[in-house]
């Protein structure tokens, strides 16, 4: 194993300042990191790192990213890729990242970072940003949803719902893709089969400031097949390179790809190796693993998540198979004893139905996944920063609905949740916009509390 690190202190001037440096992966390949640090008085200390690396390095970038997370429990890193041919664009990308970030931090002074001890490259350093993850899902993970996600996790990677090119290249853009700096770290996930579009739609992307671009290979609905993208591409592996090639061509962030494990009948591992090895070909080196086939013809999507047996081991073969790439695993996990099971195989586990109906299972996900020293938060305090997410999102208009119906399981499993949930779906009261609701809701918790310490 050898590392490298060189370092100039200082890169900018003035607001921010850093240190950058070159890395050398343990087969010799050259490769450069960055770290930015910005002091935010009023919000507490924030740190962007910016990484970047390619291939190999990228790992070290998530390392580097990881050593951050340690050093400030408040730090937000960012972690992006860059190709040896993108030397010319990493600055500009860079600064357009930070300033996403940046947007949040009101006032700005001068302040360093350095890395306590010289980093060093090791195949025990490979820890991903996306370890634990929220799935894209439709009509669920909206901006609401994952600002709610956010205030129980600040290191959980959230996905946006599925956007489809056409929605993005001929609709209203600001709709499909506007988000508040506090959701990052956030992924966009498109769907498409068009290169072109994916590419346009891609760039949008990063503008607007997300973290990835995932493209989505899992989808088995009706209305998606009927445009030829979700699972169907994954009869068309050359296409989906295609697509990933286009825009990655296109964008610094990463490119990412969701899939299942096969389509209809074809059970054979070798499929989706097959699928996973081409799409690697054009440069993907992240894969979200839905560890069940596709039904094209007969279920429904709903059904496409219950009845198709999940086969974990697939994914985990994947990963035996290609140990240079990331792998996700997703279904059917729901606790976080699950997801450190899993995560001995893989690098990353992605939840999705069980986040969306019980959201306080992230909450001690900063600590156990990814070393965070800042306490749990209680579901009383997540309410409290809910109540003010949804007194801001109010006054900007926001229908009151749209915020609390995220929120019915936020005291899943909790004596009164069930009063609590019918008050948060009182549709006069949400009409009204009466933010009282929540002080409603909060009196059936407290009254089961009550009872059961009586009873006891
Ligand atoms: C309501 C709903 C909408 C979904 N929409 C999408 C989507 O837009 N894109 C996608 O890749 N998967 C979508 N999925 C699938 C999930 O991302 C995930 O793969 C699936 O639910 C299995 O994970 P789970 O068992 O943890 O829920 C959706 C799932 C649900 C329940």
């Amino acid at each position: 194993m050898r590392s490298l690190l060189g370092g100039g202190a200082g890169f900018f001037t003035g607001m921010l300042s850093g240190l950058f440096g070159r890395v050398m992966s343990a087969d010799g390949e050259p490769g450069w990191f960055g770290g930015l640090t910005i002091d935010a008085p009023s919000s507490g200390r924030e740190v962007v790192c910016a990484c970047m690396a390619r291939a190999v390095q990228y790992r070290a970038a998530a390392a580097m990213s990881w050593r951050c997370m340690m050093m400030s429990p408040r730090a937000d890193v960012g972690c992006y890729e860059y190709r040896q041919a993108d030397a010319g664009k990493i600055l500009p990308t860079l600064l357009n990242g930070c300033r996403t970030r940046l947007r949040r931090c009101d006032k700005m002074s001068n302040s360093s970072f350095l890395p306590s001890a010289p980093f060093v490259m090791s195949a025990e350093s490979r820890i991903s940003p996306r370890r634990v993850s929220v799935a894209p899902m439709m009509d669920w993970t909206d901006r609401h949803c994952r600002s709610l996600h956010r205030l129980v996790s600040r290191h959980t990677w959230l996905y946006t719902e599925m956007v489809t090119t056409g929605a993005l290249l001929y609709g209203d853009v600001a709709r499909h893709l506007a988000f508040t700096p506090d959701e990052a770290p956030v992924a966009l996930q498109l769907g498409s089969s068009e290169p072109a579009d994916l590419a346009r739609s891609a760039k949008l992307g990063e503008q607007w400031g997300y973290d990835e671009i995932n493209l989505n290979c899992g989808c088995p609905s009706e209305r998606v097949q009927r445009s030829a993208f979700g699972a169907c591409l994954m009869k068309e592996p050359q296409l989906v390179a295609d697509c990933v090639k286009a825009m990655r061509d296109a964008v610094s962030i990463p490119v990412t790809v969701k899939h299942r494990i096969g389509v209809d009948t074809v059970e054979d591992y070798a499929f989706v190796r097959d699928f996973v090895g081409t799409v690697a070909d054009a440069g993907c080196e992240v894969f979200i693993v839905h560890a069940r086939n596709a039904i094209l013809k007969g279920l429904s999507a709903k059904e496409n998540r219950e009845i198709p047996p999940l086969k974990y081991e697939y994914a985990y073969q994947l990963k035996l198979n290609f140990p240079q790439l990331e792998i996700s695993i997703n279904g059917g996990i729901k606790t976080l004893d699950e997801v450190e099971e899993h995560l001995k195989h893989v690098d990353g586990v992605m939840l999705g139905r069980e986040a969306y109906h019980n959201p306080y299972v992230l909450a001690e996900v900063d600590a156990r996944f990814y070393g965070a020293a800042a306490a749990v938060r209680t579901r009383e305090e997540i309410e409290a920063g809910l109540l003010d997410y949804a007194r801001a999102e109010l006054a900007r208009g926001t229908y009151l609905s749209a915020i609390t119906r995220h929120a019915l399981g936020l005291y899943r499993g909790v004596a009164g949740a069930r009063g609590w949930r019918r008050e948060l779906s009182d549709s006069r009261q949400l009409a009204k916009g009466d933010l009282g609701i929540f002080d409603v809701g909060r009196t059936h918790l407290r009254d089961a509390a009550a009872l059961e310490a009586v009873e006891s």
